[in-house]
């Protein structure tokens, strides 16, 4: 059995979720790939914060985010810390000494995504971010090597938990979008400051990563230009529904003659379409291919140990590429040169 070094940053929902998914997962990594995942080091905010699972025997807790993407031991780096900046540096230096990545953070991959990509081809180094979209489903390596030979020409997806469950609860209750927001918050799926989560900025992120992998090109947010759910009231949701539609907040993006056209906006879907049955905190991605047709990828979108597994199905991947001289990132398809056009507004 080989021994793998792993650096953490961060302990929140996810990381406590790393956690539990090691201790799970050790004796059939194990026995399954001849590997020993070990948790070296986790580096946190607050030494003392209390925390939702018990640090396994032998990790080291430190405040240092440096003592752990520069040490010599530690060859794949987790970060699930949050954050732009502070993240955008860790995992810089993190590649810049030679280590394999893994992230959850979409808000960094979807603004900084090219330049830590780049600078992970530079170095052989793997970038994995699998948990950064619709965190449980394993959409972008379906994307990436499902589709590899394919040819997609539209993704919709929900893939924001938080928007889902108040605008499901808002129909199924009448209950109001503050009433529903606070029972999301409550449910442990919004971002410590929601305001992503109803404007339409997180799906956003979201789109602007899957896009990458379903077309080869990365959308912009001013491409996008977002609409959220923040204007939408119960007795909308309930007409809709009278009609026979759901109102979702839909990502959309679809490439057509050499176009590609993006939305993030609340849509009126209707009761026959699958993406209509993706309830509460739920995500769904429905992708459109040449060969396939029609398909539809559902599940936990959010949440700890959901979020974690995907975060380490790539640890195990980068564990599984250490040491081969042609590591990479998930992309490695070519640039597709499309014009985008916004149909959000
Ligand atoms: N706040 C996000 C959501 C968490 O509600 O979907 C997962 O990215």
């Amino acid at each position: 059995t080989e021994t793998i070094e792993v650096g953490m940053l961060g302990f929140g929902t996810v990381g406590s979720g790393v956690i539990t998914r090691l201790r799970q997962a050790a004796s059939k990594i194990e026995q399954t790939q001849g590997l020993r995942l070990h948790l070296a080091a986790v580096a946190v905010h607050h030494l003392n914060a209390p925390r939702a699972v018990e640090l396994p025997i032998g990790t080291r807790l430190t405040d240092s985010i440096q003592s752990v993407v520069s040490d010599p031991h530690i060859q794949i780096v987790i970060e699930v810390m949050g954050t732009l900046t502070t993240a955008e540096a860790a995992i810089s230096t993190a590649l810049q000494h030679g280590k394999s990545v893994i992230t959850a953070n979409k808000d960094l991959i979807a603004t900084a995504g090219a330049r830590l990509i780049a600078l992970a081809k530079r170095q052989h180094c793997d970038l994995f971010y699998e948990a950064s979209v619709a965190g449980g489903i394993p959409i972008l390596r379906t994307l990436t090597d499902s589709y590899a030979t394919d040819s997609v020409s539209q993704v919709v997806g929900i893939i924001n938990g938080t928007a889902n469950y108040i605008l499901s609860v808002m129909t199924a209750t009448g209950q109001s979008y503050q009433q529903a927001l606070t029972a999301a918050q409550a449910a442990g799926y919004a971002e410590s400051d929601p305001t992503n989560d109803v404007s339409g900025l997180d799906t956003s992120y979201k789109l602007m990563i899957l896009s990458h992998f379903a077309f080869g090109q990365a959308l912009t947010l001013s491409q996008i230009q977002p609409i959220g759910l923040t204007a939408i009231t119960a007795i909308e949701c309930q007409q809709a529904a009278q009609a026979g539609y759901h109102l979702k907040l839909l990502a959309e993006a679809q490439q057509q003659a050499g176009q590609l056209y993006c939305r993030v906006a609340p849509v009126a879907v209707p009761n026959q379409s699958a993406l209509s049955r993706v309830n509460g905190v739920q995500n769904g991605v429905a992708v459109t291919s040449q060969a396939i047709g029609h398909s539809l990828y559902t599940g936990p979108g959010a949440g700890s140990t959901a979020t974690a597994n995907s975060v380490l199905n790539d640890v195990l991947v980068a564990a599984q590429h250490l040491g081969q001289p042609a590591c990479g990132t998930a992309f490695n398809r070519n640039q597709a040169q499309l014009s985008v056009r916004s149909l959000s507004q």
